[in-house]
């Protein structure tokens, strides 16, 4: 996957796999739809369903935790990213 073989990690790239970050969905969500510094946001190019599907792929698979992530989530927390007139700091 995009972060190294097993999701050990490489290099720069963290591993996902036994990751105390991904204990909750919420942390993985925002990563994925805005990036991190020298991870690109895909929230131009996943769908909510997409976002969904990966994040509790992360949380569940990779971390052992509960992740019930839905669409609506994802879709509520697009929503600031997308009014013009609240404070974007991207
Ligand atoms: C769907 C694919 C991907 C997922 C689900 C994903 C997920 C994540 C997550 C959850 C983190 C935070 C890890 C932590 O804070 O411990 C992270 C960090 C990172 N990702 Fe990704 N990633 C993906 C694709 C990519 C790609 C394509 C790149 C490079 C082109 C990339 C580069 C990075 C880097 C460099 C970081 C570390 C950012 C920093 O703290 O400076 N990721 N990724």
């Amino acid at each position: 996957m995009a972060h190294g073989t097993g999701a050990q990690g490489a290099g720069r790239y963290p591993a996902l796999a036994g990751n105390p970050r991904l204990a909750t969905p919420q942390y993985a969500m925002t990563v994925v739809l805005n990036g991190l510094h020298g991870m690109p946001p895909f929230r131009g190019v996943l769908s909510d369903q997409q976002v969904a599907d990966v994040v509790n792929y992360l949380v569940r698979d990779l971390n052992g935790h509960d992740a019930t992530l839905t669409t609506e989530d994802v879709a509520a927390a697009r929503l600031p990213l997308n009014t013009t007139d609240s404070y974007n700091p991207l």
